[in-house]
């Protein structure tokens, strides 16, 4: 997969993708990551690419040209899958979402800054709006992140145990069961018999159990659905 991501802000973007999972993806040829910094995409003397709201009002607008110079200039070297626009108006993210993105080849994503982006590049150059949560961000680019986190981490290969993003929560609709690690018994604190029993079929029932009752008490909607 290839992720170009369009920020006014590119240092914001860049350390998370030297370290852990996303560091591991790239070194491993699964993931491209380019960074496209907005204001070479603009000639005016001070590099500015916003602008004040037609009709007034507070805050400022990112423009549409140097919008449309970068993202015409990508998809003349490639095809997109999805142009994808961060906003606290898209659509929340899940993990379904995630899933349906990790399995496209080559997506943009463009990070929004000051107010948001003038309409029209919403409306002809954008195919997907993504919030990551009811509250509003300086900008896009955090969102982003977590984005690209939530998408790599399940691209086939990027994790080294194929399942374990398979039992991640929400994965078959339900939050993880609790989990433990050795010592079996710390000050006393032990762990549930059942998982040292070494009865897979058991332990497997309980873990599933365990994940049905963490969902009733913490997110009921989730059973709802
Ligand atoms: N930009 C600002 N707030 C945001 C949010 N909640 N989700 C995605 N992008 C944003």
């Amino acid at each position: 997969m290839r992720i170009d991501i369009i920020t006014v802000v590119p240092e914001l973007l860049k350390s998370p993708f030297e370290a852990s999972i996303m560091q591991r993806s790239i070194a491993k040829g699964l993931v491209e990551v380019q960074f496209h910094n907005l204001r070479d995409y603009t000639d005016t003397k001070y590099k500015q690419v916003d602008d004040y709201q037609f009709g007034g009002g507070a805050g400022m607008v990112m423009q549409i040209e140097p919008i449309d110079k970068c993202i015409s200039k990508l998809k003349s070297e490639r095809d997109y899958d999805e142009v994808i626009y961060m906003t606290p108006d898209g659509e929340t993210l899940d993990q379904g979402m995630a899933n349906t993105l990790s399995l496209k080849g080559n997506i943009i994503i463009l990070c929004g800054h000051y107010k948001g982006v003038d309409q029209r590049v919403r409306d002809h150059f954008i195919t997907k709006e993504i919030s990551i949560g009811d509250y509003v961000l300086s900008g896009g680019e955090l969102g982003a992140l977590i984005l690209c986190d939530a998408v790599i981490r399940l691209i086939p290969g990027v994790l080294g145990n194929e399942t374990s993003a398979l039992t991640d929560s929400f994965q078959d609709g339900l939050l993880a069961p609790p989990i433990y690690t050795r010592p079996a018994d710390y000050k006393g604190w032990k762990v549930p018999e059942i998982l040292t029993s070494g009865n897979t079929p058991k332990v497997e029932e309980w873990r599933e159990e365990q994940a049905y009752i963490r969902t009733k008490e913490r997110r009921p909607d989730l059973l709802e659905e």
